[in-house]
């Protein structure tokens, strides 16, 4: 055996079989002609004998294991300390990538390990197939195992809270293990299945980096080991609960999917590759981004019909195209500590059913969307009366609440088909384009009755989702889980969108969606205009900061639409007409991400893949450190053409003073060259803190002189 190349659009990836008791990647790194003459990875990167470690070299495998000279953590862990030695016994090419076969015939352990071609990333996962006659357990699979290349010197972690999600921090590689865990049963706050290796030079644009994720909604273990010998690896996988896999005779265990990209355009080019597989993942039921109106910060549990009708014609008014009943709407539910798991309209609230809103709304030219929490029970609720062994407990403990809610046994086949009999009938009754999927509790107890634990839990979610789309393959769903606990690409060829945040503080919104698009692209990333003072910080944001902000997602609104100014809901409006122009580009386009070169303005672009349009905008977070404003520098165009430049209004405040040519910037857009605009950049006078320009881009035919 010998050497295999995947490539994927800006990268290659080049695996050595030829040594079948080592076979490891061989290189990672920027794409290789069709013409590199792969053998010669043996000699030049052939290594002699290492002083003080095992005879027989141990490298970074495929799948490195315990007990045969390795002195990193192994890739495979097995109950009892069973240990297996697996040597490389087939090759398989597949019109997709490559299947690799590793066997320990003594042990009856067979590894079937996929390495495919994705869009932007390459796409590993391992299977582990128990073929000998004894019970296995399985403790720890990596889906992939990675050697660190040589310039690895920063990891970068993406962790958050409730309304603070996913906040990525850039350290040192260190000698010693940098481990990241979830626990929660969902891909939760922790977001451990995704990670950055960056060359210590990566910044917004440049520097060589390797982005990691697990595919999984479960939980995530993910790990970058650096020893003091040199051994240098990254693996991961889900995060195994003790017991959760038994594996009888036969039986196999199936990894998640981990998505691998190398870059070496900075954050930039990890956004692109992570953009291009969402594509490939695009599900088939998602529509141009309807702008939404959602009612749970205008109303929370306080709704009924009069209130929502009245929402629903502020909403319209606005622009909004789809109107979403958040919670509150199910049987007995007048806050969080009832009527989950009862999932038919509260009769006290809609006599007649949802019919008559659902109606109103049609009339509205909106479609209609609901909230619902199917995994979850409250205790005060029929369905727990009925069938307290549903829910995930251990024997007669405790059975601990959060948000005074439990979870359902989601590998109990009846509940499933439970689930699914409920929300069948929600939409073969009502007329429902959109579901918004929560989850809003953490699985502790993770004992399901089967002991197959969050891993259960996970695959049982995937199957009722699966078949409710089946059945309902028009049905949009939202995937939330108090905010982004449940962001993940398990979950996102089977949802439309994410609700990345309960948080709608603008500021705290251009932090968060900087980050979290990353790894998403603005078509999943819900982003509503919440109200001001905002609920999560109590800040007061104006509405231009507020609309623009939302504009570049899937946008909607979040804010009472009956309590707004007059002036705001007009700058709302505006804002609304114009995403809707525009969200073709902000969905399809290129997005860029960066910070300006004044530290203090981040900037966000959108261009057309043709480049021939773009809309952009920069926002100030601090005030200014000095009096002289720094150009603002718009990358990704064309920098052979030139573009009509729309410094669309309102301008902020002081711009109305400091704007240099006002007059000339008012009466019709300047036209510039695309080389100059990325190069050079656009000087933007200075605006107060926590304010921002937009702007839209055209190319233009010739340069006005
Ligand atoms: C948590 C979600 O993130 C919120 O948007 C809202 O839907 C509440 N749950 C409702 O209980």
């Amino acid at each position: 055996m010998s050497f295999e190349r995947i490539d994927v659009a800006e990268a290659t990836l080049v695996l050595d079989l030829s040594d079948e008791s080592n076979p490891r990647v061989a290189y990672l790194g920027p794409r290789l002609s069709a013409a590199a003459p792969l053998h010669q990875f043996n000699a030049l990167h052939a290594e002699g004998a290492r002083p003080a470690t095992a005879d027989k070299t141990p490298r970074v495998t495929l799948v490195p294991v315990a007990g045969f000279g390795f002195m990193g953590s192994p890739a495979l862990m097995l109950g009892g300390g069973r240990l297996c030695a697996l040597t490389l016994t087939g090759v398989e090419r597949l019109s997709e990538g490559l299947a690799i076969d590793l066997r320990d015939e003594a042990e009856g352990v067979h590894v079937r390990q996929l390495w495919l071609r994705g869009l932007g990333c390459f796409r590993v996962s391992t299977e582990f197939h128990n073929t000998g006659e004894r019970p296995l357990e399985l403790l720890w699979l990596a889906a992939v195992t990675l050697p660190l290349p040589a310039w690895a010197r920063t990891h970068w972690s993406f962790a958050g809270r409730w309304a603070g999600e996913f906040r990525a921090t850039r350290s040192e590689i260190v000698d010693g293990v940098h481990e990241r865990v979830g626990q929660g049963g969902r891909s939760g706050f922790e977001s451990a299945g995704y990670a950055l290796i960056g060359d210590g030079r990566e910044s917004d644009f440049e520097g060589s980096l390797l982005g990691v994720h697990l595919a999984w909604s479960g939980n995530a273990r993910l790990m970058a080991e650096r020893t003091g010998f040199g051994l240098a690896q990254m693996q991961v996988g889900e995060r195994v609960d003790a017991g959760a896999i038994m594996l009888g005779a036969g039986e196999r265990y199936r990894s998640p999917e981990a998505l691998l990209c190398f870059t070496d355009e900075g954050l930039h080019g990890v956004r692109r590759c992570f953009h291009a597989e969402a594509d490939r993942l695009r599900p088939r039921e998602q529509s141009p981004r309807r702008v939404h109106f959602n009612t749970w910060e205008a109303v929370y549990f306080d709704l009924d019909l009069a209130k929502l009708t009245h929402l629903a014609d502020a909403a319209a008014k606005l622009g909004a195209e789809r109107f979403v009943l958040d919670d509150g709407w199910f049987k007995g539910r007048r806050s969080d500590g009832a009527g989950l798991g009862d999932w038919t309209p509260d009769v006290e609230r809609f006599p007649d059913g949802l019919g008559p809103l659902i109606e109103h709304v049609a009339s509205l030219d909106m479609d209609f969307g609901l909230w619902v929490e199917p995994e979850m029970v409250n205790p005060d609720s029929d369905l727990y009366r009925a069938h307290p062994d549903w829910v995930l407990h251990h024997g007669a403990h405790e059975r601990p609440l959060q948000r005074r809610q439990l979870a359902l046994d989601l590998a109990r086949p009846e509940v499933r088909a439970h689930l699914l009999d409920r929300l069948d009938v929600l939409l073969r009754t009502n007329r429902i384009a959109y579901l918004k999927w929560d989850h809003n509790r953490d699985l502790f107890p993770a004992h399901s009755h089967d002991g197959s634990s969050a891993h259960g839990q996970t695959l049982g979610f995937y199957d009722v989702l699966d078949r409710l789309r089946a059945a309902h393959p028009h049905v949009e769903i939202e995937s939330c889980a108090s905010g982004g606990g449940r962001m993940d690409f398990g979950v996102l060829p089977r949802v439309s969108r994410f609700w990345v945040s309960d948080n709608t503080d603008a500021v705290e919104r251009w932090r968060i969606q900087s980050d979290v698009s990353l790894f998403l692209p603005l078509n999943r990333i819900g982003s509503h205009v919440g109200a001001s003072p905002n609920p999560s910080t109590g800040r007061q944001l104006s509405m231009l900061l507020r609309a623009r902000v939302a504009m570049f997602a899937h946008m909607g609104v979040e804010a009472d639409p009956t309590k707004l100014s007059a002036e705001d809901a007009e700058i709302l409006a505006q804002h609304i007409a114009l995403y809707k122009e525009y969200r073709g580009l902000i969905h399809e386009g290129a997005f860029a991400s960066y910070a300006g070169d004044d530290p203090d303005v981040r900037v966000w672009m959108c261009v057309a893949r043709d480049k021939s349009q773009a809309l952009g905008m920069a926002a100030r977070g601090e005030q200014a450190r000095g009096l002289i404003s720094q150009p603002v520098r718009l990358m990704g165009l064309d920098r052979a053409a030139h573009y009509s430049v729309e410094l669309l209004r309102p301008w902020p405040a002081p711009a109305r003073f400091s704007l240099p040519h006002a007059d000339s910037w008012r009466a019709e857009p300047q036209v510039f060259s695309g080389e100059l605009l990325e190069m050079a950049g656009l000087l933007l006078p200075l605006v107060h803190p926590e304010t921002c320009w937009l702007w839209r881009l055209t190319r233009v035919e010739t340069a006005s002189q």
